[in-house]
């Protein structure tokens, strides 16, 4: 949700920028921009749209300079114009901004009570106006900043530069994150690790309220009471080359190719393979006291939590519960002092996540399964489990659902063998069945092609439906969500048993109809279902294996054969079939499958 980077160094500092701001690009791409400083002045380049026309603008109107900073947008206040575009500027000062900053109305009234004149629609533009204001009555840069960070109310990560002080990047935290970068002779400021990654691996991540001070030869942290801090600088594990699409054509079909590797790498972390045994010694003591575990995330990672819950109920026999984290936080649940929130996130940095966790943590103690090492929800929560993805680039979450899966699944069967309610037998059952999803999934890989085929068939649909039931149902709910926001189709998914109380009226010979359904207890009620569906004139197509294929018969248009498994770990593999229909049928329809319109990776803002 919007990118920034700032550098100080000797080098010219604009092909820096332009190489973090494609590794930021994910967060968003409404427009980007660069600013440098350059003989006392500010050169500023924007463009609307993709990163593409920042380089293109680049490259016939160069700036040079060795310090700049950089900004990629995902719009919240004002159009996604060139006008609109960060970095904002005064002939003093220019600045990056992550976040919203919500007394802006207020304060740019003041300041056009001033004199001062906006040129944008955004909320950003207060900032450099309000540095400007300070700086003419006189204030060093630094007081400048820190006058103007206490007018604003708000989320921001900030950076700034000034035409008279080349060689200073300030950056400044409340809400979204920011990094520090440490180089030889050059300082780095980045959104995150990855940004900074062609760059460094040093990374040092500030604290909300903390500002920096960078300049080529190092950098001065100061919490929000003006006390110098030092923040623990760390290797991060990113390297330029971890993010790069190599041989395929998407970042998400990379992703999606990667799953039997990274699922494995989380399983291997979490699984004992010798004696089937789970190793989270992260996990405190007081797991065995739980009475109940509420999972709380959004999107994607939302329904990585519907997973889990069964999984909890069903293999730990705790009651357990998912809520989408922007509800959970305003609804003032009521907390159990015997209950765990679980939050998670691939980023660690979402928004909604990040206030749910420091709502839950109030009373009750808190677990982050989190991709991203470092991150905020990572360092707050009481206990950590990561998951294993590496950098996720594509919008779509893929492979950061499945090591939540992979993650959440191995927590299930610790919960359990913590609460007594599995024996030694049970749990080797379950961990056996879960070393064996990397090679079904590199099985289910294979099916590519089949895929594809499969979506001519999809491409020019208006609408969708997916149905399933239990974990299934999860499931669906994440394949409509996939094949939407990459594919532009709307796509719905509904409980099978609850097709009859409405959506079975949406059925026509139009609306191909998916239906998530292994071979397990649920499949012959779901079954029913997908025949009420058919019987309507649907187009059906099943995900099953080939006794569930067998039982139906020649009811469905398309099948989908997946391989017989424990259905235990059924939802890891058919993650894999919706994620390659919703990829083929974008690719088919021409979309931008890495960047689908208006949405953006990391969701800062609220
Ligand atoms: C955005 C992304 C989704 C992701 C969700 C939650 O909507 O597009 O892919 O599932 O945010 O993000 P998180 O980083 O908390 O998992």
């Amino acid at each position: 949700m919007c990118g920034i980077i700032g550098i100080t160094g000797s080098k010219d500092a604009a092909p820096l920028i332009l190489g973090g701001l494609k590794r930021l690009e994910y967060r968003g791409y409404d427009s980007a921009g660069i600013a440098t400083i350059d003989g006392g002045k500010i050169q500023r380049v924007r463009a609307e749209g993709k990163l593409i026309n920042l380089e293109k603008a680049i490259t016939s109107n160069p700036i040079k300079g060795l310090t700049a900073i950089g900004h990629t947008r995902w719009a919240t206040h004002g159009s996604p114009s060139e006008t609109n575009a960060h970095p904002h500027a005064t002939e003093k000062v220019a600045v990056v901004h992550n976040g919203i900053i919500e007394n802006f109305r207020a304060l740019r009234l003041e300041l056009e009570g001033l004199g001062y004149s906006f040129c944008s629609r955004t909320d950003t533009e207060v900032v450099p106006m309000l540095v400007t204001h300070y700086l003419k009555e006189g204030l060093s840069p630094q007081d400048a900043v820190v006058m103007t960070l206490s007018r604003l109310h708000g989320a921001f990560a900030l950076a700034f530069i000034f035409a008279d002080i080349p060689g200073l990047v300030i950056g400044a935290r409340n809400g979204p994150p920011l990094a520090v970068g440490y180089g030889k002779g050059e300082m780095f400021l980045g959104s995150d690790a990855i940004a900074l990654a062609h760059l460094t691996s040093r990374i040092a991540y500030l604290e909300d309220g903390d500002w920096a001070e960078l300049t080529p030869g190092g950098v001065t942290i100061r919490d929000a009471a003006g006390q110098v801090v030092a923040r623990p600088i760390i290797e991060s594990a990113y390297s330029g080359s971890m993010v790069a699409k190599d041989s395929y054509q998407h970042f998400m079909e990379k992703e999606i190719h990667e799953q039997p590797g990274v699922v494995g790498e989380t399983l291997k972390m979490y699984i004992n393979a010798v004696d089937l045994s789970i190793n989270m010694s992260e996990l405190p003591i007081f797991l065995r006291d739980v009475e109940r575990v509420q999972l709380i995330a959004c999107g994607t990672a939302y329904y990585a939590g519907l997973v889990g819950k069964y999984w909890l109920e069903t293999v730990a026999k705790v009651p357990a519960d998912a809520d989408i984290a922007s509800e959970y936080r305003y609804r003032a649940p009521l907390l159990d002092k015997k209950g765990l929130a679980v939050v998670i996130s691939q980023s660690g940095e979402t928004a909604d996540t990040l206030a749910a966790l420091r709502y839950a943590r109030q009373a009750q103690p808190t677990l982050a399964v989190v991709n991203v090492p470092g991150s905020t929800m990572t360092r707050e929560a009481s206990a950590v489990l990561y998951t294993y993805a590496g950098p996720e680039i594509g919008v779509a979450s893929t492979k950061a659902f499945t090591t939540q899966l992979a993650t959440l699944a191995c927590f299930s069967v610790a919960m359990g063998v913590a609460r007594g309610v599995i024996d030694g037998t049970q749990r080797q059952e379950l961990c056996k069945s879960l070393l064996e999803v990397p090679g079904l999934m590199s099985e289910i890989l294979k099916l590519d092609r089949a895929m594809q085929a499969l979506a001519h068939n999809l491409m020019h649909a208006r609408d969708m439906l997916y149905i399933g039931r239990g974990t299934s149902f999860a499931l669906a709910m994440e394949g409509a969500l996939k094949m939407k926001e990459i594919s532009y189709i709307h796509a719905e998914a509904y409980a099978a048993g609850e097709l009859k109380h409405g959506p079975i009226a949406l059925i026509d010979e139009d609306v191909p109809i998916i239906v998530l359904a292994p071979s397990d207890a649920l499949f012959d009620k779901t079954a029913s279902n997908l025949q009420e569906a058919a019987a309507r004139g649907g187009k059906i197509i099943l995900i099953s294996d080939q006794k569930g294929i067998d039982a139906i018969g020649d009811v469905p248009n398309a099948v989908i054969k997946m391989p017989e498994a424990h259905p235990f770990i059924t939802p890891l593999l058919y993650a894999l079939p919706v994620q390659m229909l919703a990829y083929h049928t974008a690719v088919l329809k021409g979309t931008d499958v890495d960047q689908p319109r208006n949405l953006a990776k990391s969701v800062t803002v609220e």
